[in-house]
């Protein structure tokens, strides 16, 4: 399906969010050793000396909190964490842990050091974290038995396991959940290098022909996210199938990647226009939160989880304690001109790593 420029953040091309058609893909595509996975290089160090520490220890890895925008890796590196321990993983999602006692079937069937992964962590119910805490602390679950004055409470006891968690909002977790875990990650927005190197790995597994330059110009639209780099190969193939002979050079990557609205910076409609909103209804900023979702009629979780990272990478967007401003990098890449600072008029700042004359 060709996107149309009206899609919704939900379909849209360059969503981190997965896709149904991502699934088949991303599961061959998956690294499935820390040697195998490009990039976050700080992570991957990090989890290595904690896996070969624990496996010398005999111990059970502690509890691991990966936290980062959506299509990072973090389903990813839990089945890394859960191979290189030659352990099992389980897998399950805040949401779909409706009620304690789905918790407490989950963990009464973990065995000894596996793998839980909660994607979404921060989604699960007071109720459900309540039944966390002493699983996580003890190794141990109690359960309320009866009601009223005979209620009972019945302790069972579980074998040692390791949570990772994962959350795009990491804000959002009770502190006393984030207390419990040992071992705390921040995935971070890739490089284009480092998509590039994805890209050609994807396009081997997938036997697809795609030249060095056609996969850094796949990269560098993919908004620092594997997840919407491998949707990207998957796409720029058909129209290098149909209009050319098959393989992915720059120049059908370029012609490919503009039919689909994604311009040479990775930004799509949407990006573009949150920042004409900042630019031409507010001056440049700042504004708030709240406002600019209303004003474009979007939940400010998208605009904070699935925007707004990738403008603040590119340094096109600055928040600061009054609100979001569009910089002046943000001005010249949509076409404008640069705002006036000293005439009191625009407040937006500069860039980071630019001059301000404020
Ligand atoms: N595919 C998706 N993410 C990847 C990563 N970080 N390394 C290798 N291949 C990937």
């Amino acid at each position: 399906m060709i996107e149309t420029s009206d899609m919704t953040f939900e379909n849209r091309m360059v969503t981190p969010e997965p896709m149904a058609e991502d699934r088949e893909a991303e599961n061959s595509l998956r690294p499935q050793t820390l040697h195998e996975y490009i990039g976050q290089d700080k992570v991957k160090e990090n989890m290595a000396v904690y896996i070969e520490a624990a496996k010398r220890r005999g111990d059970v890895l502690d509890h691991v909190l990966l936290y980062g925008p959506p299509g990072l890796g973090k389903t990813t590196l839990s089945a890394i964490i859960a191979r290189e321990m030659g352990v099992n993983l389980r897998v399950t999602t805040g949401p779909a842990i409706e009620k304690p006692g789905d918790l407490a079937a989950l963990l009464t069937n973990l065995q000894t050091g596996d793998v839980l992964f909660i994607d979404e962590i921060h989604r699960l119910s007071r109720a459900v974290e309540e039944i966390l805490y002493p699983a996580l602390e003890d190794h141990a679950i109690d359960i309320i038995m009866g009601k009223g004055p005979s209620a009972r409470s019945l302790r069972i006891d579980l074998n040692p396991f390791t949570l990772v968690g994962a959350t795009t909002r990491a804000g959002q977790l009770s502190s006393p959940l984030r207390d419990r875990f040992g071992i705390v990650q921040r995935l971070e927005l890739y490089t284009p290098e480092q998509l590039t190197d994805i890209v050609r790995r994807s396009s081997m597994i997938l036997e697809i022909s795609c030249s060095l330059d056609g996969a850094m110009e796949i990269a560098r639209r993919a908004r620092g996210t594997p997840r919407i780099a491998n949707r990207l190969l998957k796409r720029v193939r058909d129209f290098a199938d149909v209009m050319g002979n098959g393989e992915i050079t720059r120049e059908i990557a370029m012609i490919a990647l503009d039919r689909l609205e994604i311009d040479p910076l990775g930004l799509d409609s949407n990006d573009r226009r949150m920042l004409d909103m900042i630019i031409k209804g507010y001056g440049g900023g700042p504004v708030g939160l709240e406002t600019l979702a209303s004003a474009l009629g979007e939940e400010t979780v998208t605009l904070e989880d699935v925007c707004e990272p990738y403008l603040m990478q590119l340094g096109f967007l600055a928040r600061t304690p009054r609100g979001r401003c569009a910089t002046d990098l943000a001005y010249a890449h949509l076409g404008y001109p640069a705002p006036n600072r000293n005439t009191g008029g625009g407040t937006s700042p500069a860039a980071p790593g630019q001059m301000s004359l404020l």
